[in-house]
């Protein structure tokens, strides 16, 4: 028999609630499988800072680091400097662990109601750069507070750093039916980064021959997310605009209620994690407001990357099934509680 172990960093706010919710998707969707899940839940985040100052530490990583995958709610509290935990926790995991392909779908579910009204078929992924650009940290400021403050965030692209992850979506793209690659960047402005991109997109693209190719600056990528998201099949794209351009995503596509994510470290050397796009979601937390329903997907991405195709495809036809029976509503729990959302997906899955 397979044992799966997973880490679990509930983390702050919304985290707990919606995690609680995924790890009971999960056992419902491993019950009767044969393969078992042994998890280890990690103290981090506000709670563990305010105690102790540590955001993660070494034993802490390889902790983790002994585990087949990680399940993340959400970081970060308003009672904690804005920066500390998001660096010291969330970026430091996906550096240390090299998450480079932070792996974003998006799909119009039948039944949601897009605020684009009629969108036509959306279902795009974006494969977004998770260990460079401008979130390294190569940055620093002089005379802060002073009217001659200098405040410099450097992003690095790295020609290695590149070219792995446009291979990486390349390979996604020459997957799917219409086999279509967008570049989004800014190489009209951010000539030295934006280059090498382009570069590095037209030199592996002789890989993938069947692969069709073009390129968006990311504010006119801004324009077709809204008026056209039927064009995009895979996307890849930096760090920052990555980050930017999937909530935008998300809200194209029924909300961030909805939209799950994988930090995915393709060669193995590492565990991969998987969480919502959202954050901690402070002004609703512990409230029994949040929808668990992106982290439940985020466990069907879980399956996935473990091999366990069938089990995914289940967690997944629960979500679609349920959120075809919201008629329209919100995909918000507004209607249900975080609970219950989470009681029903779970029914669905046992089916
Ligand atoms: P957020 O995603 O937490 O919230 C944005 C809005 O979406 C809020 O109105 C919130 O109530 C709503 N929302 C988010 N998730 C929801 C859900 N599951 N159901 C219903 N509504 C939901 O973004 P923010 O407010 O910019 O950030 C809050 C904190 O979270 C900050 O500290 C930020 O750094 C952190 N953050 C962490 C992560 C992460 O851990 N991966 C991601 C984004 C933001
Ligand atoms: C996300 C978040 C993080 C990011 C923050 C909290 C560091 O916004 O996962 O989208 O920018 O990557
Ligand atoms: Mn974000």
């Amino acid at each position: 028999a397979r044992d799966i172990r997973l880490a679990v960093v509930a983390g702050d706010g919304i985290g707990t609630e919606v995690v609680e919710q995924g790890l009971l998707a999960l056992d419902t969707a491993l019950h009767g499988s044969g393969v078992t899940i042994s998890t280890t839940d990690f103290d981090l985040g506000a709670r563990r800072y305010h105690a102790t100052g540590e955001t993660l530490t070494d034993t802490d990583l390889d902790a983790i680091r002994a585990h087949d995958a990680i399940l993340l709610g959400a970081i970060g509290d308003p009672s904690v400097p804005s920066g500390v935990l998001e660096r010291g926790l969330l970026l430091k995991l996906r550096f240390a662990l090299d998450h480079y392909v932070n792996l974003r779908p998006s799909r119009l579910y039948p039944g949601v109601v897009s605020p684009l009204g009629n969108p036509g078929e959306i279902d795009f992924v974006v494969v977004r750069e998770g260990t460079e650009g401008p979130y390294v940290g190569n940055g620093g400021a002089i005379r802060v507070g002073t009217p001659h403050e200098v405040a410099n965030e450097v992003s690095v692209n790295t020609a290695f750093g590149v070219e792995r992850v446009v291979r990486d979506a390349f390979a996604r793209a020459a997957a799917r039916p219409r086999k279509k690659l967008t570049l989004v960047h800014k190489h009209n402005v951010l000539v030295h980064a934006g280059h090498l991109w382009r570069r590095t997109v037209e030199a592996v693209n002789a890989e993938f021959p069947d692969v069709t190719v073009d390129y968006l600056h990311v504010d006119a990528a801004t324009i077709f997310l809204v008026t056209n998201p039927a064009r995009f099949d895979v996307v890849v794209t930096d760090n920052l605009f990555g980050d930017i351009l999937t909530d935008l995503a998300a809200a194209i596509t029924g909300g961030i209620g909805l939209a799950a994510s994988a930090n995915i470290n393709p060669d193995r050397t590492a565990p991969s994690m998987f969480e919502p796009v959202h954050g901690s979601a402070p002004d609703i937390a512990g409230q029994g407001k949040a929808d668990p329903t992106a982290t439940v997907l985020s466990v069907a991405l879980l399956l996935e990357h473990l091999g366990l195709t069938a089990e995914a495809a289940r967690v997944e036809k629960a979500v679609a099934d349920d959120i075809a029976d919201r008629k329209g509503q919100d995909s918000l729990a507004r209607v249900r509680s975080t609970a219950e959302v989470g009681k029903d997906l779970a029914a669905r899955i046992a089916g």
